[in-house]
């Protein structure tokens, strides 16, 4: 972690989406202000900028199932404000009653989106706090400035993402990307894209293509706006191009992000990631995983258990508000798929570089960790 990151925080103004934290540009994508939460409403991107505001945690629930708000760390850090606007809400004095009503208050956050584990892991984390504090009225501000904390905590993870899998980028890299894996999906930098703003910032030059990721289209949308901004070389491309230009040769790296990830390495990601990890293993191209501890499971010692939410199928019966299959037709709509932990060749982490095979480097860093 490099010195001065933490010190250089409270001059962030949420509100500035230029802002530049040591020189990173750190997206508003959540914030605290005066009662109220603020999100970037990313549904509306890449044609509007619009910061929605959650005044209840039920606001929050609605952004996140929506998709207002989106990517694992995101909702993790998502969850723990609704948590805490929610303990605002309770009426009940006595610290039995309080804490059954706020058990049942985390129970409705982390069910809003099942697959990310950063949700239950922020509401369990905030529960802990609740569990142990001395009176009922300490309990909203205790909860407040641990979701606070959980917010900072997370640009700083980003930013040491971005540091530690810089290394594995090298000047001239045609990478790959799926889904969106930046400020957005983050506290306002980025996992995998973190990486490639790190290696930007150290003058490698970089061009990128991004799966458009379908249904939602995270990465024509999101993806391509952010990398735009930043000043990058971003193409976006069709999902089913991306093993075709890997056999061209024209994608040295894929680069992804997860939203779980069991002992053994397997791994929830956005759909379509799995047959990126074929590809690229087929055609010799590194696979990479960045993701924070916090997306380790620790408590999954495979793949298998992962709950795979499965959306509604007017997402892929449609596309920008218009339906493009024939009446009568239904879809099946899974928003992740698992990848085999076998695939990844390097899991970059905040803490350290995992490298193949992944599952052995993840026992290393959860064992003796506060993970396990
Ligand atoms: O359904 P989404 O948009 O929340 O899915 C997001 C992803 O799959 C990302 O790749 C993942 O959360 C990593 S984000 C840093």
């Amino acid at each position: 972690m490099e010195e001065g990151v933490r010190r250089y925080w409270p001059l962030v103004e949420w509100i500035e989406v230029m802002d530049l934290l040591e020189g990173r540009d750190i997206l508003p994508t959540i914030r605290w202000d005066g009662g109220k939460v603020r999100i970037i409403d990313q549904l509306l991107l890449p044609h509007d900028f619009r910061i929605v505001e959650c005044e209840e945690y039920r606001d929050l629930i609605e952004a996140i199932k929506d998709m207002r708000i989106r990517g694992a760390p995101a909702i993790g850090i998502a969850g723990a404000f609704a948590l805490a606007l929610g303990a605002r809400s309770i009426k009940e004095k006595d610290m039995g009653s309080f804490l059954m009503r706020l058990k049942g208050i985390a129970s409705e956050i982390s069910s809003a989106r099942p697959t990310a584990v950063n949700l239950e892991w922020a509401v369990n984390r905030l529960m802990e706090k609740a569990r142990r504090a001395e009176d009922v009225d300490s309990i909203p501000d205790i909860l407040l400035s641990e979701a606070e904390e959980i917010l900072r905590e997370d640009i700083e993870t980003s930013i040491s993402i971005g540091i530690l899998g810089s290394e594995l980028i090298n000047d001239g890299d045609l990478v790959l990307t799926h889904c969106n894996t930046g400020g957005l999906a983050t506290g306002g930098w980025g996992t995998a894209l973190a990486i490639i703003y790190e290696a930007k910032r150290q003058g490698k030059r970089v061009k990128v293509f991004v799966d458009e990721t379908r249904p939602l289209l995270q990465g024509a949308r999101l993806t391509a706006w952010e990398l735009k901004r930043a000043g990058i070389d971003v193409s976006i491309v069709c999902d089913s191009s991306a093993p075709y230009l890997m056999r061209k040769g024209m994608v040295s790296v894929v680069l992804v992000g997860a939203d779980r990830i069991a002992r053994n390495g397997d791994f929830a990601n956005k759909i379509g990631t799995y047959g990126l990890a074929l590809a690229a293993n087929a055609n010799g191209v590194p696979f990479y995983v960045a993701a924070p501890t916090s997306t380790i499971d620790p408590n999954l010692t495979d793949g298998e258990g992962i709950r795979v939410e499965v959306r509604d199928e007017s997402e892929v019966l449609s596309l920008c508000g218009r339906r493009i299959g024939p009446e009568g037709v239904g879809a099946y709509n899974p928003a992740f798929d698992i990848t085999p932990g076998e695939l990844v060749d390097a899991l970059i982490t905040e803490k350290m570089v995992v490298r193949r095979p992944v599952g052995e480097g993840i026992g290393i860093l959860t064992r003796g960790s506060d993970l396990m």
